[in-house]
C-alpha cells in the first residue's frame, strides 16, 4: 500500500479544478494516510485547551472553506510554507466523532491575522492571498484536513495555529497547535502558562511539520489529532490569565475575543 498521500491535484495554477472536491478527494482517498492507533483500552487525555487570543476574526472572510491558500476562484496563492494539516476528531474513549466542526486561524507569512485590530482587513501589511481562517466538518471516520500554511512567529509567541472544535450546541475545544521541535516553545508564556513544563501535555499540543513526500515544491505536512469532550466547553475559560508584566496586544498573553455571538458551524 502506498502510504504517501498524492496532493499533485493541489496544483494553485489550475483553474479548471473543482478544489474544495479535490481537497476533499485527496483526503478522503489516502486511507492511509491517517495513523491508526489501534484500539484505545484507555481513555485518552483530552487534548489541553489554550486560550483563544484577541483575533479570532472579527469579520469572518468571503470564503472559509478549508483551503486558506487559496481565496475563492484566486490565481495568486498565499505565501508561506504550503502545509498539509490534519487529523482526527476523538472522543476520550477513542471514537471518532463525525459531523464536528473544526476551524482555524492563524496569522499570514506578514504575522498578520484576519482581525481590522491586526492590520487592518485588507491593509498593505497583510498578504491578502491568504484566508487566515477556515473551517471543515469532519467525515465519519472523525476526519479533519486544511491547506494552509505552516505557523510563523509573531512577537512575544511561538508559531502556532489557533483551533476551535464545535459538536452538537457548542464549542467543546479551544486550543492551539504548536510545531514539534520549535525552539521558542521553550520561552512560550502562552504555552507555559496552560501547560507548565509537562512534556506529556506539550506532546498532545505539537505537532510535526514534516516533508510532504513526493512534493517537488517543499509542500509539508502534519497531523494534528484533538482528544475533545462532548459538553459545550465554558466561554470563560477560553479568555487567558493576565499577561506577565502588562504586556498587551499579542506579545507575551493573548488577550480575551472580542464580544459577539459564536460563529454559526457552517460554510
Ligand atoms: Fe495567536
Amino acid at each position: 500500500m502506498n502510504s504517501s498521500p498524492d496532493f499533485s491535484a493541489f496544483d494553485p495554477s489550475c483553474r479548471l479544478c473543482h478544489r474544495r472536491r479535490f481537497l476533499w478527494q485527496a483526503m478522503a482517498g489516502s486511507a492511509a494516510f491517517f495513523t491508526t492507533k489501534g484500539a484505545f483500552a484507555e481513555a485518552l487525555t483530552l487534548t489541553p485547551r489554550q486560550t483563544e487570543g484577541p483575533f479570532y476574526p472579527d469579520h469572518l472572510p468571503l470564503d472559509t472553506d478549508n483551503d486558506l491558500i487559496l481565496i475563492n476562484d484566486a490565481i495568486t496563492p498565499a505565501t508561506g510554507e504550503i502545509t498539509h494539516l490534519h487529523g482526527i476528531v476523538r472522543d476520550v474513549k477513542g471514537n471518532p466523532v463525525p459531523n464536528a466542526v473544526v476551524e482555524i486561524w492563524q496569522v499570514d507569512s506578514h504575522a498578520k491575522y484576519i482581525h481590522s485590530r491586526d492590520g487592518g482587513l485588507d491593509g498593505p501589511e497583510r498578504d491578502t492571498n491568504f484566508q487566515g481562517f477556515g473551517r471543515f466538518m469532519t467525515n465519519r471516520k472523525g476526519e479533519y484536513y486544511f491547506r494552509t500554511i505552516k505557523p510563523i512567529a509573531y512577537p512575544g509567541r511561538t508559531p502556532h495555529i489557533h483551533m476551535a472544535v464545535y459538536h452538537g450546541t457548542g464549542r467543546v475545544l479551544t486550543t492551539q497547535c504548536y510545531v514539534k521541535g520549535e525552539a521558542q516553545n521553550e520561552r512560550d508564556g502562552v504555552l507555559k502558562r496552560s501547560i507548565g513544563n509537562s512534556p506529556e501535555a506539550l506532546a498532545l499540543l505539537v505537532a510535526d511539520f514534516k516533508p510532504l513526500p513526493n512534493s517537488t515544491t517543499g509542500e509539508l505536512v502534519a497531523q494534528h489529532d484533538l482528544v475533545v469532550g462532548l459538553t459545550p466547553e465554558d466561554p470563560e475559560e477560553r479568555r487567558p490569565g493576565p499577561p506577565p508584566g502588562g504586556g498587551g496586544g499579542s506579545g507575551g498573553g493573548e488577550g480575551r475575543r472580542p464580544g459577539g455571538p459564536p460563529p454559526r458551524p457552517s460554510n
